[in-house]
């Protein structure tokens, strides 16, 4: 009887001392918006509340580069699904990001520019240098980088072109050769062609020397066409999966198909590398995708000798090099959708969001590039 008393008020105890808790967690959950700048300004896209409603431009602290990072004078960022994703407000994003507001106010990771400066430990970069990469909060005047996520920009490239290859491309890459183990002669259906990752993938796999069929609505048709695609998919038209074809790679972006599907149309060695849930922005449908990869995964494990692999990509400076080599060799140009001013950002992060980007959206940063990105929109 005392140890039953006990239980109920020691978890009614935890009840309380867990609810007082996160009222105090949450309301003192801040962030550094609106807070007088310290030394030189600049002007940035700060995050202050969650949404893409809370982008607001501001003045913010010029950064300072560390002794292994480069100063980029910023001239064109990119956008990406994840950006969306990291503030929306969710719960589980609150509860790494901050319960209240986000924690993180910096915003966009794809960049391309100028170096104004360099830490003392960087070797293979100087003032004057073009580059493109990632890093956190590009969407910026300035932004400091790694030295090991920024490589020179090709010469036959725009700026607001490199500054679209960060995540998308990287992604691409690290999905057909690393995980999907791609090699001249195979077959590869890419479904979601058109998109950030899908441009790049279309144009990578060619490179590789892989037969490429490629998936998108009729709207995408000829631009995926113009890509390289051998074989053209218009999904509004047949499914991909009730073909005759088989593929040693299944590059998925969008993942509406079930484990079943995507198994039929593979070979007995082939590869379903799980990339994506569709577009960005959050659709109806998005959680039965992300449940449908989880449980694919698991049922590959003892189903078949099929391969389902999941990853995220990560930013390495060969990787790097490798896409600026191919895009120097004008085997892979960036597809840009749309060119927004800084100052618009929150209309940019709408647009994508909206889950039908051809390419990239893009950001620009310096004057003249604002002022033609505003002028495509009067
Ligand atoms: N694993 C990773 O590390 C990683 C990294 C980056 C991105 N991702 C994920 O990869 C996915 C693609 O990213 P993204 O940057 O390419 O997104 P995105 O640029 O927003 O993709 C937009 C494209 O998706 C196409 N699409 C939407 N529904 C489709 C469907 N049912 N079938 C075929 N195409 C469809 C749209 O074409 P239509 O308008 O013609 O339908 C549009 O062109 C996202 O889910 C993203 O979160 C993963």
């Amino acid at each position: 009887m005392k140890l039953k008393r006990f239980a109920k008020w020691s978890a009614l105890t935890l009840l309380v001392v867990g609810f007082i808790w996160f009222q105090i967690a949450y309301w003192t959950s801040t962030n550094d918006c609106n807070a007088p700048v310290k030394g030189e300004p600049m002007t940035a896209i700060e995050v202050c509340e969650y949404g893409a409603a809370g982008l607001q431009l501001a003045d913010v602290a010029k950064p300072t580069p560390t002794d292994n990072q480069v100063l980029v004078r910023v001239q064109a960022a990119s956008l990406n699904p994840a950006d969306g994703h990291m503030i929306r407000g969710s719960a589980i994003g609150r509860l790494f990001g901050g319960l209240r507001k986000p924690r993180q106010t910096a915003f966009g990771i794809d960049f391309a520019g100028t170096i104004e400066a360099v830490g003392k430990n960087v070797t293979e970069l100087k003032a004057g240098d073009e580059v493109f990469g990632t890093s956190k909060g590009t969407l910026a005047e300035y932004v400091c980088a790694s030295e090991r996520a920024s490589v020179t920009k090709p010469s036959n490239i725009t700026f607001e072109q490199a500054g679209c290859v960060g995540v998308a491309a990287l992604t691409a890459l690290q999905g057909l050769r690393d995980h999907g183990k791609i090699a001249p002669g195979d077959n590869v259906l890419i479904n979601g062609a058109s998109g950030g990752v899908g441009t790049f993938a279309v144009q990578i796999a060619k490179a590789f020397g892989a037969e490429v069929s490629a998936v998108c609505s009729t709207r995408n048709v000829e631009l995926v066409r113009s890509l390289g695609a051998d074989h053209v998919i218009d999904y509004t038209k047949g499914d991909f999966t009730e073909t005759a074809e088989r593929y040693d790679i299944l590059f998925d972006n969008v993942g509406n198909h079930s484990f079943e599907e995507r198994r039929r149309i593979l070979k007995p060695d082939g590869v379903c590398v799980l990339v994506g849930i569709g577009g960005a922005g959050w659709q109806p449908g998005k959680g039965k995708r992300i449940v449908g990869a989880l449980t694919a995964l698991l049922q590959a494990r003892w189903k078949t000798e099929q391969k389902f692999v999941g990853f995220i990509a990560k930013t390495k400076k060969d990787d790097l090099a490798v896409l600026r080599d191919l895009m120097q060799e004008g085997k892979v140009t960036p597809v840009i959708d749309r060119e927004y001013p800084l100052e618009q950002s929150a209309r940019a992060l709408a647009y994508l969001e909206e889950g039908r980007a051809r390419g990239k959206v893009v950001v620009t940063v310096n004057p003249e590039a604002q002022r033609a990105a505003v002028a495509q929109y009067q």
